[in-house]
Parts: C-alpha cells; structure tokens; sequence
C-alpha cells in the first residue's frame, strides 16, 4: 500500500493515509487536519484535539488518538485520561486497524509499554500508512531507549509513502532522528537535511540535525544550525522547550553561561511553564550539567524542585523522569525528599511488575542513587551505583544526549574519588569521539591536576580554551 491522498482529500471513511476508518467524512477530515497538527508538532493540535472530542466523539480514532497525547506526555496523572479512552474504545464498533490500537493503548495503560511498542510494530506491518502508529512507535521507541527500532520502525515503513505525499518529509524527519540515536551521523543529516528541505518548520528534522551535531562535537555548526532557523522551531510547537535545550547545551560548551541561564529563563522553565514531565526533565538536565560545571544557578533548582514535588507524589510510571526529579532535588539542597523518592522507587520494586519496574530496578533506581549520593558527597557510591549499568542506561529511554548527564557524573565522582585511572579511561573514551569536547577537556585538566603533573595539565586547559574559544566566537556572532 502507497499513500497517494492529501491531507484535503478525504473521501467517505478513508483518511489521508489510505486507511479506513470508522466515522462521518466530517470526522475523518477533522481527524486527518489533527494528526497533520500533530505530525509537525503544532500547537494548534490541542484545539483540534478538544474539537475531536465535541466533534467526532463516536469515531474510534479520536479516542485513540487522546489516548496516545495523554501517554505520550509520560505524565501518571495522565494515565487514567487515556484509561478512560480505552474504556470508551472497548465498547465501540471498531475496524481491524482501530482494533489494533486498542489493543496496543491498553498494553500501555496497563504499564507494558514493550508490548504497546510491539504491537504498534505489528499494526505497521499491516497498515504501513498509518502515520499515527509510526508517531506514537517512534516514540515508543524513545521511551523505552530502542535505538535499532527508532531506526528500523521507520526505515519499514518509508517506501509505503510515495515521495509526493506532503507529510513524506515528516518520515524523514522521524528516520533522521532513528539514524542518529543508531549512530549514523553521516545518514542521519543528511535525512534530516532532505526532511527541512521539504518542510523547514519540521522541528523533529530541527532536533535530529543537533542531535548528530552535539554528538560529533561540532558546537560551532550546530549553533549556527539552531540559530539561522530559530523562527522555524522556537515557539508554537510542543518541541520547543526541547530544541532550546539543545542550544542551551551547546551555550554551556562555549562556556556562555549566561547565554544558557537566559535561554533557561526564557524557555525552559518559568514561572509560567506547564508542569510536563518531559519539559521539567529538560531544566533537571541542563541544571545538573550546570552543577557537574561548578557553575552558579541561583534559585533556579529550588523552583524547579516545587515543580517536581507535586510529580513524585505520584504512582511511579517512568523511571526517567524519576531521576530528574531526584536531580533536581539534589540540586536544590533537598535531600531528606531526594532519600524519600529513592525509598519510594525501592519499595515500589516490590510489588510492581511491567516494563517501569524492570527499567527501574535496571536503572532508575541506581541511577537515582548514584544522583543522591553525588548530593551526599559519597563519590565512591556514585561510581558504584553507576559504573556497572553505564553500558546500558538506554534501558530506560532518553538520547545519548540526555543520558550523557549520568556519565558526566560517573567521571566527576571518579575524580573525586581518585580513582584516577577510571576517570582516563572515560575521558579517553569522550575524546576519541569528541576531540573537541570542552567539557572532556576539562576533566582532563582535573584528572593530570590530580596526578601531580602540571605540564599536562596546563596543555589539557589550552586545548580546551582553544575549542572553547572557537565556540563562544559562534555563539557571540549568532547574538547569544
Ligand atoms: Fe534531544
């Protein structure tokens, strides 16, 4: 099956994809125009969405399309919305598609969020053009670190969508983010670049771009990258919060501290943010990053703290957002409700089964001790929470990117610690893929500092201000 329709031609109860769906043509075009929203990240989804709701309850589609926006935001109070939609759906007249995704929402709202991801995988088989099921895979994918599959879900499906279909560009988007986090850096911008050349506001193409850019290194490319097309992805889209991160970050590597707080300030978290998890997780991690720096954040953990204690009250659901609010926690100096969330993952262990058990006791749960004990001053725990699950921290969902705040705090614990030869053998590591990499530089500089030899030491601090003056150069032109 090719996709061939457009996104205005929908015809009886066939969406734009080719699909048959269950419902008035009305609902059909209201659904289309929502998930067309929701493909490009639109804020206007939202109201499309609550139109669905007044407008086409009866169609099955609605239910499962807010059913997937209430999972996606990895919220736990959100859960028991998209159950109420499960709910709705087992009682509806549905079509074999349909029926797949009620199947696959229900494995998720039942906590098996590996057997949502499969079963996606299957209804993809069957229905290639369903472009709703591609979104949610591919963010499954994400959720649950499965790197070949955020890959491979959407290399299956891209030849069913004919070059000429508006939102083929959308899949290569999703594909440059799959070839990225798979290590295919050259592949993945290239898929990104083809994916903006079709739509330049396609703010996923935007963050698999800086993806591959932060983990070759390239600071200079990628703030030029971020900043030439800030009007394409900044604001009126639900991935903004996050692609501003990436350009914090890369701020925090030219060593403009003032540059990121600002961007902090103005886009990730204020007192008018919304409380998403997945928003409040992009403030932990820079702020963490500013705290393994030595740097100064004001009062900035203890406001975002207040945000994340309303979460952690919670029935845990997703470890990774556990531990950025530990992160933040410690961050702020908290430290008996730092103790009390990891007792809380601890004894949640005992009884709790389905795919958050596993990635916690595999590592939320160390990693939300390792973040505990750098706030209590245990470097040798740090190292021993997380030396033994560094390999596989993806278990528990996130980018390279984002994980690498944990083994930035594995290498600062062990030289902290002394252990002096752990700590080369990760700053080896970072600058055999990162020659670059200030912040790898640095560490050099701390670890022949503390072995005495100054000579080297002085020589690791030049490298490093050499990279790091190249990127404030960047960062000064592009007005940051
Ligand atoms: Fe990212």
């Amino acid at each position: 099956m090719t996709i061939t329709m457009t996104t205005n031609t929908s015809n009886g109860t066939i969406d734009q994809h080719g699909n048959r769906m269950t419902g008035t043509a009305d609902a059909v075009a209201l659904y289309d125009q929502t998930l067309d929203r929701l493909l490009r990240y639109d804020v206007a989804v939202l109201g499309l969405a609550e139109r669905l709701m007044t407008e086409a309850a009866d169609a099955p589609m609605t239910s499962v399309l807010l059913a997937y926006l209430s999972l996606s935001s990895t919220d736990a109070a959100d859960v028991a919305v998209a159950r109420d939609f499960v709910a709705a759906l087992q009682t509806m007249p549905t079509n074999e598609r349909e029926s797949m995704h009620t199947t696959a929402l229900a494995a998720w709202c039942d906590g098996d969020w590996v057997g949502a991801s499969k079963r996606l995988d299957d209804l993809l088989q069957v229905y290639p053009t369903d472009l709703l099921a591609l979104m949610v895979g591919h963010q499954l994918d994400f959720f649950l670190g499965d790197n070949l599959n955020l890959r491979d879900r959407v290399g299956r499906t891209l030849p069913s969508i004919e070059a000429s279909h508006p939102h083929r560009g959308l899949v290569l988007g999703m594909q440059a983010f799959g070839l990225e986090e798979a290590g295919s850096y050259h592949q993945a911008e290239q898929a990104g670049l083809a994916a903006l050349a079709a739509n330049a506001d396609d703010v996923w193409a935007v963050h698999a771009v800086a993806h591959v850019m932060e983990m070759q290194g390239r600071v200079e490319d990628g703030i030029r990258f971020m900043t030439d097309r800030t009007s394409d992805w900044g604001s009126g889209n639900l991935f903004s919060v996050h692609n501003w991160w990436h350009l914090g970050i890369y701020c925090l590597e030219a060593g403009r501290h003032d540059a990121a707080l600002g961007i902090y300030d103005r886009e990730i978290h204020h007192s008018g943010s919304s409380s998403v998890p997945l928003e409040m997780l992009d403030a932990s991690a820079m702020l963490w990053r500013f705290r393994l720096d030595g740097a100064e954040t004001g009062g900035r953990f203890d406001a975002l703290a207040d945000s994340w204690a309303t979460k952690v009250a919670d029935e845990p659901w997703y470890a990774f957002n556990d531990v950025h609010a530990a992160m933040a926690l410690v961050g702020a100096g908290r430290l008996a409700e730092a103790r009390t969330l990891v007792a809380r993952l601890d004894s949640y262990l005992d009884t709790a089964g389905g795919t958050n058990a596993s990635m916690t006791a595999e590592v939320g749960l160390p990693a939300s001790r390792a973040i505990l004990a750098h706030g209590e001053g245990r470097w040798a725990d740090v190292v021993a929470e997380l030396a033994p699950i560094r390999r596989r921290l993806h278990h528990f969902g996130g980018s390279h990117a984002q994980r690498d705040a944990l083994q930035r705090t594995l290498l600062d614990a062990s030289i902290r610690v002394g252990d002096l030869p752990r700590a080369q053998s990760l700053i080896n590591e970072r600058l055999a893929l990162r020659p670059t990499s200030v912040f790898g530089w640095v560490q050099q500089e701390r670890v022949h500092t503390a072995n005495g030899n100054g000579a080297a030491a002085a020589a690791a601090r030049a490298t490093g201000m050499l990279h790091l003056d190249r990127f404030a150069t960047a960062a000064k032109k592009a007005a940051l």
